[in-house]
């Protein structure tokens, strides 16, 4: 006997959130049947193993053992909530009207789903009124750069990664670099009560791989994990203190609908840069412009999604490190950037500060970026006393 019910089982278990995944098998008929699945597990890496767990009675599970020995698992991604509902509420006909292939293992592939693993029924174990079916990993792929769907308490939701190191391409030595500059970014962003990020150049692109704190518009978008062109006008900490090569690279990427007065203010821009020690936007229309462009695209924005980014930031020519700051003056101060160096001297990060809506008096974004080369020296000796 125990002294809880199943409601309470469940509302406690409920607690415990999970991913959601899809698995899939196509039948004899080369149909494609699917079962919801939140307890879906990584067992063993060697061998390589995965598990999750149907109740005896479902029919989904049913029609999924009957299928075969094989079996995909699809891990759903935030935009899939519909395809996470219709499977777990459809007797057959679970994937119509979505998008989805087979797989080199003959299971079906759901193309909106972030990763795919094709499995091999190994063993299935009793669990109580549940199986524990194990599968032997025959293949798996990442597919998008999506934030994953999750179940909690019964509700969807997704998560907004503080710091993400994985997928972001930044090896685990810068990893070990941005645990020590961590809690001066939440200091700052304490203090300042905003979103302070923290962004690497991985393969010619600026990728923010962590966050602390909260914004107006991180609220709506989070930004972690997020890939943005290298190109002027943004960037330009990276420009003005990453070394001549990436200078140019940087000088190179300029928007080919840049105009003459346009070339000029990145050029002007990158000297401000370098003798004020920062770099800095103004104007909230155009960096939600740029905001708006770089969260519609995904992750890791390519084709279409890249060139409207790219449009909307060359569209904020003027917009970058050309205003001069006075202190009676009052501003839509949009964002801060101050460069973070390593050891070796090499610019490593930068610390981005976001500004907040409205006009902000000059006196006020003066003291905000004092605090923030501030914050960003300190980062700087954290990393000279870290032993490479
Ligand atoms: C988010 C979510 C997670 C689920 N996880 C499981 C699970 O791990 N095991 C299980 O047996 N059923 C799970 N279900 C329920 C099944 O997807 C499905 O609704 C149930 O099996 C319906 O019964 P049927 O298979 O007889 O149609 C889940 C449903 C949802 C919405």
């Amino acid at each position: 006997m125990s002294d809880f019910d199943s409601d309470e089982f469940r509302r406690v278990l409920g607690s415990f959130p999970t991913g959601v995944v899809v698995v899939t098998a196509a039948n004899p008929a080369g149909e494609a049947v699917a079962m919801t699945v939140g307890s879906f597990v990584s067992v063993s890496l060697e061998p390589p193993l995965v598990a999750f767990l149907p109740q005896k009675t479902s029919s989904s599970w049913a029609a999924l053992r009957a299928s075969g020995t094989r079996f995909g698992v699809n891990i759903l991604g935030n935009t899939q909530e519909d395809v996470c509902r219709a499977v777990a509420k459809r007797k057959t006909d679970k994937l119509e009207g979505f998008d989805w292939s087979l797989s080199a293992h003959g299971n079906p592939r759901l193309a909106d789903a972030i990763a795919f693993i094709d499995c091999e029924t190994q063993d299935v174990f009793d669990g109580g009124d549940h199986d524990i079916v194990v599968g032997r990993v025959k293949a798996l792929e990442t597919l998008r750069s999506h934030l994953p769907l999750l179940f909690f308490r019964g509700g969807y939701g997704s998560f907004r990664p503080g710091s993400m190191a994985m997928g972001t391409g930044i090896s685990s030595a810068r990893v070990a670099q941005l645990d020590r500059i961590r809690p001066h970014m939440e200091r700052l962003a304490n203090d300042l009560s905003t979103e302070i990020t923290a962004m690497c150049m991985v393969d010619e692109d600026m990728v923010t791989v962590a966050a602390a704190g909260t914004d107006r518009r991180s609220a709506r978008n989070h930004r972690v994990g997020r890939h943005v062109p290298f190109m002027p006008p943004i960037g330009g900490v990276f420009a003005a203190f990453g070394g001549p090569e990436t200078e140019a690279l940087w000088m190179s990427r300029i928007h080919d609908d840049a105009d003459d007065a346009a070339r000029r203010n990145f050029e002007r821009g990158l000297e401000a840069v370098r003798e004020s020690g920062y770099a800095f936007g103004i104007g909230h229309e155009t960096g939600s412009a740029i905001e708006i462009a770089s969260a519609s695209g995904g992750l890791e924005p390519t084709g279409e999604h890249r060139r409207r980014l790219s449009a909307a930031i060359n569209a904020a020519s003027a917009h970058f490190n050309t205003a001069q700051v006075e202190r009676a003056g009052e501003y839509e101060f949009h964002s801060a950037t101050a460069p973070v160096f390593d050891r070796d001297g090499a610019c490593v990060f930068s610390l981005t500060v976001w500004g907040p809506d409205g006009l902000s008096r000059g006196t006020d974004v003066l003291a905000v970026f004092d605090k923030l080369t501030r914050t960003a020296e300190s980062c700087t000796s954290e990393l000279r006393a870290l032993a490479s």
